[in-house]
C-alpha cells in the first residue's frame, strides 16, 4: 500500500457537507416544515447506508463461496461478517423506536407529499433479498404487489442483473451438496439415519401400545399423531417424495443439501464440523432477524396508517405481514431441527471417519 503524503481532513475523508446536504424536506418545499419529517429522511437514510453495509459483506460472502474450493480460512471469514450483518440487523430494528417517536399525525403532516414514494420502491433492499436468494414466486401475490413495476427502468435493469448472478442460497446448497464424509467404506449416513428414525418411531409406538395409563380412545388419537410424524420423517428421508415437494415449491434446498446439512447439525462438535455448523446458525439467525424486523415493520405500518394503504399502493400491514410469512431464505435448514436426533439415538460414526473430522493434539 502506498504511502499517505497528505493530511487527511475529518470533513473531506467522509464527505460530511455533501452527505448533510441530501435532506431535503417535501413539507418546506411545497410551503410549511413539518418538524417530523428530518427525523423520517435521516432514519430511512441511515437504512440505507446500512444496506449498502450489509450488501458489502453478501459480495464477501458470495465471493468466498463462489470458488470450487472453501478453506476453513474463508468459511471462518464468512462467520464474522454473518454474525456482523447480525449486529447492524439489531440496528435496523432499534431504529424503529427512534422512528416511532413520531406520532401517527405528525406523520400525516407530510405523508400525502410523498405518494407513491415508498419503501417498496427501496432497490438496495430488494438487491438484499435477491443476492440472499429469495424466489420471486414465494412473494405474495406478485402480480398485485409487483414492486418491479415501480421502479424505474435503470432499477429494474439493475435488479434484473442481479437476479442472474448466484445468490447466497445457491451456492450454500452447492457447498453443502459437495460436502465429504456421507459416505465412508461401509458407512452411508443416509441409511444409517433412517435405521435410527424407524428405531426411534418404532420405539415410541410400542411405549405408546404398552402404556397403561392410557385408554383405547387416547391411545387410538396418539397413534394417529405418530402417523403424522412419520408422514413428516417420510417426507425428507425419501428423495422422490422431497423432490415433488420441491417442484410444488413447497421445499427449496437439493435433498443431498438436506443430508449434508442434517449431518453437520447431528455431528457439530466434531472438529471439522464446528465452522460449518456456525455458518448453518449464523444463516438461521440472519433469516430470522429479517423476519423479526419485517414483523416489526408491519407493526409500525399499522400503527401509523392503521388500515390505510401504503404510499406504495399496496394493502399496507396486511401485505407487509404476509412478507414476513412468506420471504424466508434458509427455512429448510431451520426446519430440520424436527429432523434431529437425541444424542443417544444418533448413528454412531466409524472410527476411520472421526479421525478425518478430528484433529489430536497428542501428549510427547
Ligand atoms: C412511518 C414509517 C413507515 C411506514 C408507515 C411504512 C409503511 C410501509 C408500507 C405500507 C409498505 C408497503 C408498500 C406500500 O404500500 O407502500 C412499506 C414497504 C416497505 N418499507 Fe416501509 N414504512 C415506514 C418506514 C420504513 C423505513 C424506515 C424503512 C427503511 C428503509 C422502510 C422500508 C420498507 C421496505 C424495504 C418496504 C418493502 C417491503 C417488502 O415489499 O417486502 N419503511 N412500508
Amino acid at each position: 500500500m502506498k504511502e499517505n503524503q497528505t493530511q487527511t481532513y475529518y470533513g473531506d475523508y467522509l464527505e460530511i457537507n455533501s452527505l448533510l446536504s441530501t435532506q431535503k424536506p417535501k413539507s418546506l418545499e411545497f410551503g410549511k416544515e413539518a418538524h417530523d419529517e428530518m427525523l423520517f429522511i435521516i432514519v430511512h437514510q441511515a437504512y440505507e447506508l446500512w444496506f449498502k453495509q450489509i450488501l458489502h459483506e453478501i459480495k464477501f460472502i458470495k465471493a468466498n463461496l463462489s470458488g470450487s474450493n472453501l478453506t476453513d480460512e474463508q468459511l471462518a471469514e464468512c462467520n464474522l461478517k454473518l454474525e456482523r450483518i447480525h449486529k447492524i440487523q439489531g440496528l435496523l430494528l432499534n431504529q424503529i423506536d427512534v422512528l416511532e417517536t413520531m406520532t401517527p399525525m405528525d406523520f400525516l403532516e407530510f405523508r400525502d407529499l410523498l405518494v407513491p414514494a415508498s419503501g417498496f420502491q427501496s432497490v438496495q433492499f430488494r438487491e438484499i433479498e435477491i443476492g440472499l436468494g429469495i424466489n420471486e414466486s414465494q412473494r405474495p401475490d406478485t402480480k398485485q404487489y409487483n414492486f418491479m413495476g415501480r421502479l424505474s427502468k435503470e432499477d429494474q435493469d439493475r435488479l434484473k442483473n442481479i437476479s442472474k448472478e448466484k445468490s447466497v442460497f445457491a451456492l450454500v446448497e452447492k457447498w453443502l451438496e459437495r460436502i465429504p464424509f456421507l459416505e465412508d467404506g461401509n458407512f452411508k449416513f443416509w441409511d444409517s439415519y433412517q435405521n435410527s428414525v424407524t428405531k426411534m418411531l418404532d420405539n415410541d409406538k410400542k411405549i405408546i401400545e404398552e402404556n397403561t395409563t392410557l385408554n383405547s380412545e387416547q391411545k387410538k388419537l396418539q397413534l394417529l399423531n405418530l402417523k403424522s410424524t412419520q408422514k413428516t420423517f417420510n417426507a425428507i428421508m425419501d428423495s422422490k417424495t422431497h423432490g415433488q415437494l420441491k417442484s410444488e415449491g413447497k421445499k427449496k434446498l437439493s435433498h443431498k443439501g438436506v443430508q449434508a446439512a442434517l449431518f453437520i447439525l447431528l455431528y457439530r462438535n466434531e472438529a471439522t464440523m464446528l465452522q460449518p455448523f456456525r455458518f448453518l446458525q449464523n444463516l438461521m439467525t440472519l433469516d430470522e432477524n429479517f423476519t423479526t424486523w419485517r414483523y416489526r415493520h408491519a407493526q409500525l405500518a399499522k400503527r401509523m396508517l392503521g388500515t390505510k394503504i401504503g404510499t406504495g399502493g399496496s394493502s399496507g400491514h396486511k401485505y407487509l405481514k404476509a412478507t414476513a410469512e412468506r420471504n424466508q431464505i434458509f427455512e429448510d435448514i431451520s426446519n430440520l431441527t424436527t429432523f434431529l436426533l437425541p444424542k443417544s439415538e444418533r448413528p454412531a460414526l466409524p472410527q476411520s471417519l472421526r479421525d478425518k473430522l478430528n484433529y489430536h493434539f497428542s501428549r510427547k
